[in-house]
């Protein structure tokens, strides 16, 4: 469907969990997080009513995120009965890998389309201050057993000054031999990424053509998300580059998210959005919800607006919006 700015909205982001066995530094604090109450959490049956209506409004493509989607139990049986929902097109998800380990097959089976994995480094020690804990070889045994199977993945880095700004190039060329876009976004002043210090994405650019050589555009796209990808010669996959804050996408913004505690937020930095779940629990009938879902998106704000005075700027950390 199209919003009021005449953006046509068909994808959603899906929280399944606010939790996660990792502590990204740019995403959720390293002790004392309040996760949310199960009983507040949407179940399975809600999601799928809801992406029911979603789909009878035009969204075709899903993406299950967290803080981690594996984190929470029977995950792909979710992404199983997502698939099967009539005029879904595409379920992918973002993930740190780590608990797909033993599952990939599963996960194939079950319907995914494509895996964005997060990782921001391939140097041990960063990765584990970084994600404060993480195993990088078992991230990246994951991701090959993933490519082994044939699922298309790409690799999502958040440059962040002092924590992985000398690997940048080592992760591109991750991208060389392997069917693997390596994806660089501008770090958000979202929760816990307000507190750290930017790479932004045209200077990543400038080292990494230094580091590899010219970056022709690729215009292929690698998914349908707001991504820019480049080309180093003789990659086997592209170099992508997601840049929020440096060069603002919202004018062609394509998608609504749904929180784990069933909100549906119209933007990533805006509280607006619709009670979800008030509708699900208060006995809306289908026709009901669908007709408020519509409501709402038609109202999606114009911009983020991170660099003004937002009234309804959000204050959640990114493992309780789902990115
Ligand atoms: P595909 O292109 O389909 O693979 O999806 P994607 O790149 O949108 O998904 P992913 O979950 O990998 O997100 C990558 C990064 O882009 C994350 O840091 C997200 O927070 C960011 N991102 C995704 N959508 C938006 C958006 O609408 N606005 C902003 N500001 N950032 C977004
Ligand atoms: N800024 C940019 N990207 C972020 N992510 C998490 N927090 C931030 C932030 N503050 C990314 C993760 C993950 C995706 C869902 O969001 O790297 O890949
Ligand atoms: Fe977990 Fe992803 Fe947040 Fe890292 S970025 S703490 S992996 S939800």
């Amino acid at each position: 469907m199209l919003d009021r700015c005449g953006r046509e909205i068909d994808y959603v982001r899906i929280s399944i969990t606010d939790r996660c066995n990792l502590r990204c530094v740019y995403c959720m604090p390293e002790r004392g997080v309040t996760c949310m109450r199960h009983e507040d959490v949407l179940s399975y049956e809600e999601i799928v009513r809801t992406v029911r209506a979603l789909a009878a409004l035009g969204i075709r493509h899903v993406r299950v995120t967290g803080g981690e989607p594996m984190a929470r139990r029977g995950c792909l049986t979710l992404v199983e009965r997502l698939h099967a929902i009539p005029g879904i097109e595409t379920v992918s998800m973002t993930t740190n890998a780590l608990l797909l380990d033993g599952c990939v097959a599963w996960a194939k089976e079950a319907g995914l389309s494509a895996l964005n994995v997060s990782l921001d480094t391939l140097n041990p020690d960063a990765y584990r201050r970084m994600t404060r804990g993480g195993d990088v070889s078992r991230a990246l045994s994951v991701i090959g057993e993933v490519l082994a199977l044939g699922l298309q993945v790409k690799d999502n880095a958040v440059p962040v000054r002092g924590m992985n700004e000398e690997d940048l190039p080592a992760l591109a060329m991750l991208a060389k031999d392997r069917p693997l876009c390596v994806r660089f976004i501008d770090l958000m002043p979202v929760g816990c990424g307000a507190a750290l210090s930017p790479i932004p994405t045209d200077k990543v650019l400038a080292r990494l053509c230094a580091a590899l050589g010219p970056l022709a555009p690729d215009a292929q796209p690698h998914g349908f998300g707001p991504a820019r990808y480049v080309r180093p010669e003789g990659f086997a996959r592209s170099i992508g580059l997601i840049s929020p804050m440096s060069h603002e996408f919202c004018g062609s913004c394509n998608r609504v998210r749904l929180t784990a505690d069933g909100f549906l937020k119209l933007c990533l930095n805006h509280t607006a959005g619709l009670d979800v779940r008030a509708l699900l629990r208060g006995g809306a009938s289908d026709d009901e919800l669908q007709a408020a879902l519509a409501g709402a998106i038609a109202a999606k704000p114009a911009r983020h607006g991170f660099f003004e005075n937002v009234g309804d700027r959000e204050a959640r950390r990114m493992n309780e919006i789902g990115g």
